[in-house]
């Protein structure tokens, strides 16, 4: 009956998160975001939590809400929030914010506040490349979820992997949905890189850096 009981206080829980980050639109199932909310809770390591592409704010909800819960480290949100390649008009999947204020940041702050959570992001407008020219300090949770080609993959992971503690965390979103991703994550866990793969739900894809 134990088991029974803490089953359903974890659906009622995702269920209850889910409908308060309803409002923000984005590319995140919210399955993967109960698993970034868990992560950023319980996660292991001390350090930041760095969240690489926040869009409008849909994973960022997620992450911050873990943090929040647990009374750890604010989410750092780096985005130049002008949109993606697929987000410009005419593409894939373009996005009327983008289209008619060629930036999601406004939206980004509006949904960060609606949901509660403002308190525990601290976001960064600008680059992945130039955010992390000034970047120095100890990361416990990466999320890397910026533009999908390979090169930017690996450029990102090349950036920022450095900074994550032994036993921290690197979660990649879009791995089996976008090539590039795919490709650079495959090449990943498929060499002796010191990342072991923990877990994957949808298209987040979770690894553990060596070393503790
Ligand atoms: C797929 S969206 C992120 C979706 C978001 N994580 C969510 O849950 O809805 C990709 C984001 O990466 C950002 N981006 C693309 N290239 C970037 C770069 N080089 N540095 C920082 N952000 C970048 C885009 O502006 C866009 O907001």
């Amino acid at each position: 009956m134990q088991t029974l009981m803490a089953d359903l206080s974890c659906i009622i829980d995702y269920i209850n998160v889910a409908t308060r980050f309803g409002h923000v639109s984005g590319y995140l199932q919210n399955v993967e975001g109960y698993a970034l909310m868990e992560l950023a809770a319980t996660g292991p390591g001390v350090g930041a939590v760095v969240e690489i592409g926040s869009f409008m704010g849909r994973s960022t909800c997620w992450l911050a809400a873990g943090a929040q819960r647990s009374h750890r480290e604010k989410v750092t949100a780096i985005d130049h929030f002008a949109g993606s390649p697929e987000h410009q008009p005419g593409q894939g999947c373009e996005s009327q914010v983008i289209r008619d204020e060629g930036s999601t940041f406004r939206t980004f702050k509006a949904n960060i506040e609606q949901a509660g959570v403002a308190d525990h992001v601290q976001p960064i407008v600008a680059s992945s490349e130039e955010a992390a020219k000034t970047w120095n300090a100890p990361i416990r949770l990466l999320f890397i979820d910026g533009d999908h080609s390979y090169e930017a993959a690996r450029l990102d992971f090349g950036l920022w992997s450095p900074f994550v503690v032994p036993g921290g965390v690197i979660a990649f979103h879009d791995v089996e949905e976008w090539p590039g991703v795919t490709r650079f994550y495959r090449g990943l866990i498929s060499v002796a890189s010191g990342y072991t793969e923990a877990f994957r739900i949808a298209s987040l894809a979770v690894v553990v850096k060596a070393g503790q």
